[in-house]
């Protein structure tokens, strides 16, 4: 069966963040973040979002399990280092809404679930802001390294038709202690972007 989503705000996300700690590390320590993740590195990572009043949790259930989430906040509530690069572009980052992650376990794949994760996030920030673009940044990783799996797809051609446009040159660090053995290696996330379009009124 298709999990449901449902999507909360501000103090309501509280009760899921330890969910959302639990699938990051699931299925961020697989290619390409190779995340070794830890409770107490998630609790900090999690803190902009838990303290951001407009932001955004959208949560897909198996039942009454989680099995996949999403999370958005105004980019001027998101951590520095994620701020950094659109200050140095000279772009005021009160434009942006600023999409985290997408998780969800292998099994659920495939379902429309990322779909419905953009279409959540985007009716929000339209919704609580008048932010003119939508961003989010995904991990560089380089096409010798050792750990990609055959076969491996980037997810370049979803977030396109999802109407995203790369822009590798804006760009910021972020680092983590990895599955392969490196401890707070730094990795480059370069950004997409998407122009909001004004919500629709019922
Ligand atoms: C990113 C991620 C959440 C996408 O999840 P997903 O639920 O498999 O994605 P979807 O099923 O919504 O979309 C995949 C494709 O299947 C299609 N699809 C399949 N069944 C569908 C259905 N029943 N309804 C709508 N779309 C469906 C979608 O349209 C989409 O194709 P398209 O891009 O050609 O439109 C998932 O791959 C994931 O968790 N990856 C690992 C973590 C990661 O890398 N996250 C991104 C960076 S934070």
């Amino acid at each position: 069966m298709t999990p449901r989503v449902e999507f909360f705000t501000g103090a309501a996300m509280r009760p899921h963040l330890p969910a959302l700690a639990r699938l990051r590390i699931a299925v961020f320590r697989d290619w390409p973040y190779l995340y070794d993740g830890q409770f107490d590195a998630e609790r900090v990572y999690l803190s902009d979002l838990a303290q951001s009043p407009r932001g955004g949790l959208a949560v897909a259930f198996d039942g009454e399990t989680p099995v996949g989430c999403s999370t958005c906040l105004p980019l001027a509530d998101a951590e520095a280092a994620i701020q950094a690069p659109f200050r140095a572009a000279g772009h005021d980052p009160a434009r942006y809404f600023y999409f985290g992650e997408s998780v969800l376990l292998a099994e659920y794949r495939g379902q429309g679930i990322g779909v419905a994760f953009f279409a959540a996030r985007e009716d929000h920030a339209r919704r609580v802001s008048d932010a003119g673009y939508a961003t989010f940044c995904a991990v560089e990783r380089p096409a010798d390294h050792p750990l990609r799996p055959a076969g491996a797809l980037p997810l370049d051609a979803f977030w396109q038709r999802r109407g995203y446009r790369h822009h590798p040159d804006l760009a910021c660090t972020m680092r983590w202690k990895q599955v392969d053995g490196g401890d707070q290696v730094a990795n480059r996330l370069s950004f997409w972007i998407k122009p909001l379009q004004p919500a629709r009124r019922p």
